[in-house]
C-alpha cells in the first residue's frame, strides 16, 4: 500500500501537474499494544483473535494538503482491483463530538505467501494537514485525562476544530480560484 500511494503520488504530480498527497506514515501495532487492545475487548490473546478483531495491525496516514483532495485519494484507492473495502467512516462529513475530522476506511489487499495468498487488512486515515495537526493536539489531551476538565481544554480544542475546517474550507476555496487564473 506504501507503494501504491508513492506511485499515484508521483504520477499524480506528472500527469495533473499537482500532487493531492502531501505526506504518508506508515505503522505496524506493536506486539503490546495488540496484548492491550485484545484485553480491552475482553479477548483471549490469540493469533486468531488478531486476525478477527483487529483491523489496525497495519495502519496508513495519508496527508492530503486540501479536503476535496481527501476524497480523490480514497476514490482512487477504491477503484483498484484487489483493494476491498471493509469498513469507511467519514468524520469529515460527520466529525466526532469532541471534533475530530478524517475520513477512514478499512481495506483488504492480497499478500502473496508462496502457497497460499492472504487478504490482509489496513486501516487508513485520510486527512487534511489542518486536521492532522488538531490530532495531534488532541491526542495528546487524552494521555492527560486528569487536565481534560481544567482550562476548559475539550471545549477549546473542539472549536480549534472548526476554525480548523474553516481555513480547509477558505484555502481550499482560493486554490481553486487560483487554479482558474492559470
Ligand atoms: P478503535 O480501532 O478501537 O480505536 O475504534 P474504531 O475501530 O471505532 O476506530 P475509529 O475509526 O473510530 O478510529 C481509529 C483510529 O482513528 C484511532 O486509533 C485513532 O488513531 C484515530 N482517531 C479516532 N478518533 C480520534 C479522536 O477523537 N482523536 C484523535 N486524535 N484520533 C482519533
Ligand atoms: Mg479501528
Amino acid at each position: 500500500m506504501k507503494t501504491r500511494l508513492e506511485v499515484l503520488q508521483r504520477e499524480y504530480s506528472l500527469a495533473h501537474g499537482y500532487n493531492p498527497i502531501h505526506s504518508v506514515e506508515s505503522r505496524l501495532k506493536k506486539p503490546m499494544s495488540i496484548a492491550k487492545k485484545l484485553r480491552r475487548k475482553n479477548l483471549e490473546i490469540t493469533i486468531d483473535n488478531i486476525r478477527r478483531n483487529l483491523k489496525d495491525v497495519a495502519g496508513m496516514r495519508v496527508i492530503c494538503n486540501y479536503k476535496n483532495d481527501v476524497y480523490t485519494i480514497a476514490e482512487v484507492l477504491k477503484r483498484q482491483l484487489d483493494v476491498s473495502v471493509l469498513e469507511e467512516k467519514d468524520y469529515i462529513k460527520n466529525p466526532k463530538e469532541n471534533g475530530y475530522r478524517s475520513y477512514h476506511m478499512v481495506v483488504t489487499v492480497p499478500v502473496y505467501f508462496t502457497n497460499r495468498t492472504e487478504n490482509v487488512p489496513i486501516e487508513i486515515q485520510i486527512r487534511t494537514i489542518a486536521m492532522d495537526f488538531w490530532a495531534s493536539l488532541e491526542h495528546k489531551l487524552r494521555y492527560k485525562k486528569d487536565r481534560q476538565m481544567s482550562y476548559g481544554l475539550q471545549e477549546r480544542l473542539k472549536s480549534c476544530a472548526e476554525i480548523t475546517d474553516k481555513l480547509d474550507e477558505e484555502m481550499q476555496n482560493i486554490n481553486i480560484l487560483l487554479n482558474d487564473f492559470e
